[in-house]
């Protein structure tokens, strides 16, 4: 059979991270690619307790269908917790939950453009995002990252250049790929630029709970006075990813557009996952497992920049991270990339090639990420250990 795909999907290619999990599924792989949280980060005797309740109790209203917008007491939660703690969410806004982040960027895309609309993304960024965008045709134009976020000159060039802007993606904190955190003057910028030139910001922010040090920067959704933002929030870095559960928090305008475009997804997100969210959130200390991760964190990110200093230096560079899972190392000019990521995977360490990132993967880049919280101490040891005899044959020779 030869099949007819949709132009929507004809140029989609697999992702580059799930390319390279084939490799990463062999057992003697030492995967720094992945971007999971950390074994021990689950709260599992918690999430049991729940969740045993919930189908001693309660099963029906667990496993019966429920309304798209989400399970009414988490929505309730969310409300409260966004306003009090991060000033998140005005009279105009409300909380949607939805299936991960992911579907936020899905239902955003899906709502706000139309083919050859442009989206305006940090460069590089979180490849997941970058192909739900291109799953609609829209193009995206990526702007160029500084130490503290987007180059506004860039930014502000492509909002006068480009005249179908529908949103500016950014993940302010911890980004996905580099670790950078975009400052609290540069956010205000983001968003008066935004209010300038008439389009909308969409804020992916899973990691900001995850800072283990150096000072917290309000969001942009806490500027928002005007509708122009969209934050996008996840459990899946905080309680577990495998529960899918994510949350908007938009204007209520654009939020009944979404609805209508999950209808058609998936009816609603999963329940029973909804509900255990709920009961650990209302059950137990959330701030105090927030403090327990980020004691997890901090220990093994800076166990983890210990070895890139010991291993790497001074031929890879990588960006000191305060929060996230991330850490963005380049190579020195005239070392190519791809082929040390290939080399490094023969050598049984995967990582993830930078230019995954980017919204042309062709262009050049000397980088790539690698994930501290999953690997094992060990495994993050003898992989980087790997990595720094590579680089030091690749340049000594
Ligand atoms: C920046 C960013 N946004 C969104 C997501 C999707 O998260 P979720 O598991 O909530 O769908 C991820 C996952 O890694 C991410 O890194």
């Amino acid at each position: 059979m030869e099949y007819q795909f949709s132009e929507r999907v004809q140029n989609l290619k697999p992702s580059a991270i799930r390319e390279i999990f084939k490799y990463a599924a062999d057992p003697e792989v030492i995967s720094l690619s992945a971007g999971n949280p950390s074994p021990e980060a689950f709260p599992v005797r918690e999430l049991a307790e729940v969740s045993n309740d919930i189908l001693t109790n309660r099963p029906i209203d667990a496993l019966q269908y429920s309304v798209t917008e989400g399970y009414v007491p988490l929505r309730d939660f969310l409300r409260d917790y966004m306003k009090k703690t991060h000033h998140i969410g005005r009279d105009f806004d409300d909380v949607l939950i939805t299936t991960g982040a992911q579907q936020v960027m899905d239902l955003t895309t899906k709502s706000l453009c139309n083919e050859g609309d442009v989206v305006l993304c940090e460069a590089p960024s979180f490849i997941g995002s970058l192909n739900t965008f291109r799953s609609f045709k829209v193009r995206l134009r990526g702007v160029r990252m500084e130490e503290d976020g987007m180059d506004l000159e860039a930014l502000e060039t492509a909002l006068r250049e480009e005249p179908a802007v529908k949103f500016i993606y950014t993940i302010p904190n911890f980004q996905n790929p580099t670790g950078i955190t975009m400052s609290w003057e540069k956010r205000k910028a983001v968003y008066a630029l935004a209010k300038k030139y008439g389009v909308m910001i969409l804020e992916d922010n899973p990691y900001g709970d995850l800072r283990f040090s150096g000072e917290h920067i309000p969001a942009i959704k806490s500027l928002d006075e005007d509708g122009l933002v969209l934050y996008s929030g996840s459990f899946s870095k905080v309680i577990a990813p495998g529960l899918r559960v994510g949350y908007a928090v938009a204007p209520k305008a654009v939020m009944q557009k979404m609805v209508v475009c999950k209808q058609g997804e998936d009816v609603h997100t999963n329940i029973w996952s909804q509900m255990v969210c709920d009961g650990f959130l209302r059950r137990y200390d959330f701030d105090a497992h927030l403090a327990r991760l980020r004691d997890i964190y901090r220990e093994k990110s800076a166990y983890t920049m210990d070895l890139l200093d010991k291993h790497l230096a001074p031929y890879i560079t990588y960006h000191p991270i305060d929060g996230g899972l991330f850490l963005w190392c380049t190579l020195p000019a005239g070392v190519d990339m791809p082929a040390f990521c290939k080399q490094a995977v023969l050598r049984k360490v995967c990582v993830v090639p930078g230019n995954a990132f980017l919204t042309d993967e062709a262009e050049p880049c000397q980088s790539f990420r690698i994930n501290y919280s999953t690997p094992t101490d060990e495994q993050l040891a003898k992989g980087i250990q790997i990595l720094g005899g590579l680089i030091r044959e690749i340049v000594e020779k």
